[in-house]
């Protein structure tokens, strides 16, 4: 806490003390005032008698509020900020694993500058972790506006709280693009995307959670838009592995997404693969095995 007090004799004087919180006011109020006379009020009256009589107004020791904008970014700004920020725990635990695999492909391996769409960005945590790790690579956040919710949730269709909190973790961040809207499952992205050249897409926790027509849009606008011969598919989650779940516990997470939504769940690592080289000339070069019985899928594009 500051306190300053000021005469006509001398330049202000600062004083800082520290408060001991855990004593509380309540605590000190109690005490007799008369007997509290502190360590602060001693050091003023002695530089006030070094000083000469301060003036009535200057007397008074007041309590100093910060600068006023200060005080606004602190009290209102700063808050409201932070507010915007969600957070989905599972991407705070898997963000570093996510950056220590994707590092080993290009275009994440080195720094050739490089462009990346993210399909499904969420909260924005991975586009802030992982565009902070590869400062090469343009990131081009993106989110659904249907978001999981369902059209009967009263967030359907409104993307603001979401871009708002993308843009809150990626602030500042030179390369990040402002998110766009964007529906995985249509024949056609939207003309900004549409019309762009790709050396990355990553998908996140999407195909469970999301009817099988987001896994072919996905593979569609992979092969329309990855620069051919070099471009990388990254799509991490649950994923199947010949047909069989990979551990008791995806395979109750998977009923329980279908009982949740009849078009979700866990879809088959094999299948999935087997699609994207026979219709999109997309060929799987790493199932990379994750935490908590995730995967990462390394798709490149054919020259
Ligand atoms: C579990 S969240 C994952 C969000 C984020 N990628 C993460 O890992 O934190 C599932 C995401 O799938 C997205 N999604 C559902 N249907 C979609 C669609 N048709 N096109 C694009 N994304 C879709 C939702 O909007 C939601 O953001």
């Amino acid at each position: 806490m500051y306190h300053v007090t000021k005469n006509s004799h001398s330049a202000p004087v600062l004083l800082v003390v520290r408060v001991d919180i855990r004593r509380g006011p309540g605590r000190r109020h109690r005490s007799d005032p008369l007997k509290r006379k502190t360590k602060l009020t001693r050091e003023i009256t002695r530089r006030q008698n070094l000083h000469g009589a301060p003036t009535a107004r200057a007397n008074a020791t007041t309590r100093l509020a910060p600068p006023a904008a200060f005080r606004r970014v602190l009290l209102t700004w700063l808050p409201a900020w932070l507010s915007r920020m969600q957070c989905a725990p599972s991407a705070d635990r898997n963000k570093a694993p996510i950056a220590a695999v994707l590092a080993k492909y290009a275009p994440f391996a080195g720094s050739k500058p490089a462009t990346l769409l993210e399909v499904a960005s969420g909260t924005g945590q991975h586009a802030a972790h992982l565009a902070a790790e590869f400062p090469h690579v343009v990131w081009q956040p993106t989110e659904f506006a249907g978001g999981s919710a369902g059209p009967e949730s009263p967030a359907y269709g409104d993307l603001s709280p979401v871009f708002a909190s993308v843009v809150a973790y990626t602030s500042g961040m030179e390369n990040v693009r402002p998110p766009l809207a964007l529906d995985a499952s249509a024949g056609s992205w939207p003309a900004p995307i549409e019309s762009a050249a790709f050396d990355a897409i990553f998908a996140c926790n999407i195909l469970h959670i999301a009817p099988y027509a987001v896994t072919e849009g996905l593979l569609a606008g992979a092969a329309r838009l990855l620069v051919p011969g070099s471009g990388v598919l990254c799509v991490y989650g649950p994923f199947m592995v010949d047909g069989e779940h990979t551990s008791d516990s995806n395979a109750a997470f998977s009923e329980r997404l279908k009982a949740q939504n009849g078009a979700w769940g866990v879809r088959d690592a094999t299948a999935v693969a087997e699609t994207a080289r026979a219709q999109h000339g997309l060929e799987l070069v790493a199932r990379e095995e994750m935490p908590a019985n995730n995967f990462m899928l390394v798709f490149r594009k054919a020259a």
